[in-house]
């Protein structure tokens, strides 16, 4: 038997990994990276216990639409799996470009791209258009994907209170006015469920000649007409620039898009590592997302259905006096401000077979800690009932 020269444990970096407290903690108290074993609607199986699911972001209750099933294994029957490459590489293929064409007319852009991912388009929103010399302006909520992207491009980033156009103001006075500026917002906040205040941010951006990036993961499908998002729900679609959101909300897909005027698409195309040196989206993924946007356009019936079981889940929150942080969309938080009243409440859901999500600082600011809840289409009433009486029990046992 061979004895290896070095020992391998002793690399800081082994080490590292071994004494890391966030897995530590995360693995003592199994509170994410769960594994079922059957899903049906809203249902999902874990262990033989069922769960309704109340933390996914299928708003539109779509993920299980036999048109979108159709659709996606059609595609794989008739191109493969994968294009297997970049599509600046080897090309991309007619279903990429007749799903980009249908989400640019559909948002109100000239043109659009399409990514494996909604975090590569999103971080791509902002790589793709930044310069090292450019000054950014982002809210201090932004998702995940969008502090990548402004750490990638380099350029200096200055955050603003959370909605506040008045902060952003303030930042934006101590700036030399020749220095082109990117404004960086949400349309509706993924943790808080909070509608960016877009008129006011707008004025600031034509007063400052800012370029304007939206993050619409959480508002496209849900605002706007048909759910063209919230630049739609404003009216202002002209005044922002670029456009990028998620398949995987209420299009119950995986991928995401940027969308833009077409020259604006074209220099993205240049200059964005996302785009240039990742694979395209695949055959299936790109067929389901279009088959979902065709939907949302066809049956008007899923937002409806939305509506009224969120007006319903609002009741039943507000009855329990429980903090939704002002959330006005299908994103609701209920802030328990303390972590282990949070860890208490999602056990007590898990026990009455409500699966939700927690989020804790430093994911949320401190005082925040809460646990992020998001309502579907197609939640039934007797999933609402169970919701209810669940709620009722967790409360109960903080
Ligand atoms: C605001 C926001 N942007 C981007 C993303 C990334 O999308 P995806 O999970 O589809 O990669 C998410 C998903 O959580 C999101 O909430």
């Amino acid at each position: 038997m061979a004895f290896p020269l070095f020992n391998k444990a002793k690399s800081p970096v082994i080490q590292r990994i071994h004494s890391d407290d966030a897995t530590r903690l995360r693995l003592k108290y199994d509170t994410y990276y769960h594994i079922f074993d059957k899903q049906e609607g809203t249902r999902v199986w874990k262990d033989g216990k069922e769960f309704i699911m109340l933390s996914s972001n299928d708003y539109l209750g779509l993920a299980q639409h036999p048109k979108i099933k159709e659709a996606g294994s059609e595609a794989i029957k008739k191109w493969g799996s994968s294009t297997t490459g970049a599509r600046l590489a080897n090309g991309g293929r007619s279903f990429h470009r007749e799903l980009e064409e249908e989400l640019a007319a559909f948002v109100g852009k000239e043109a659009c791209h399409v990514f494996s991912a909604g975090y590569l388009a999103c971080a791509s929103s902002v790589t793709g258009f930044a310069d090292r010399k450019d000054i950014l302006f982002a809210d201090k909520n932004l998702h995940s994907s969008l502090w990548s992207g402004i750490k990638l491009s380099g350029a200096r980033c200055e955050r603003f209170s959370h909605n506040h156009p008045g902060h952003l103001k303030e930042l934006l006075e101590y700036e030399d006015e020749k220095t082109p500026k990117i404004f960086i917002f949400e349309g509706v906040y993924s943790m808080e469920g909070h509608i960016a205040k877009l008129p006011e941010f707008i004025k600031l951006a034509e007063e400052y000649n800012a370029f304007v990036v939206l993050d619409d993961a959480h508002g496209f499908g849900v605002l706007g007409e048909q759910g063209r998002g919230t630049a739609d729900h404003f009216n202002l679609t002209n005044e922002v620039d670029v456009i990028c959101a998620s398949f995987s909300k209420s299009l119950a897909g995986s991928g995401g898009f940027v969308a833009a005027t077409q020259d604006a698409i074209d220099y993205m195309r240049s200059h964005s590592k996302q785009a240039i040196f990742s694979a395209a989206i695949s055959p299936s993924a790109c067929a389901s997302a279009q088959a979902a946007l065709r939907i949302m356009q066809d049956e008007p019936e899923h937002q409806k259905r939305l509506v009224k079981n969120l007006e319903r889940y609002r009741k039943i929150l507000s009855d329990l006096k429980l903090d939704i942080w002002e959330s006005e969309t299908p994103a609701i938080p209920i802030v328990l401000g303390e972590k282990e009243k949070v860890y208490y409440f999602w056990k007590a859901l898990q026990e009455k077979g409500i699966y939700t999500i927690i989020s804790i600082a430093p994911g949320v600011p401190p005082g925040k800690d809460l646990i992020r809840t998001a309502i579907s289409a197609s939640h039934t009433d007797e999933d609402l009932d169970r919701i209810e009486e669940a709620m009722h029990y967790a409360c109960s046992k903080i």
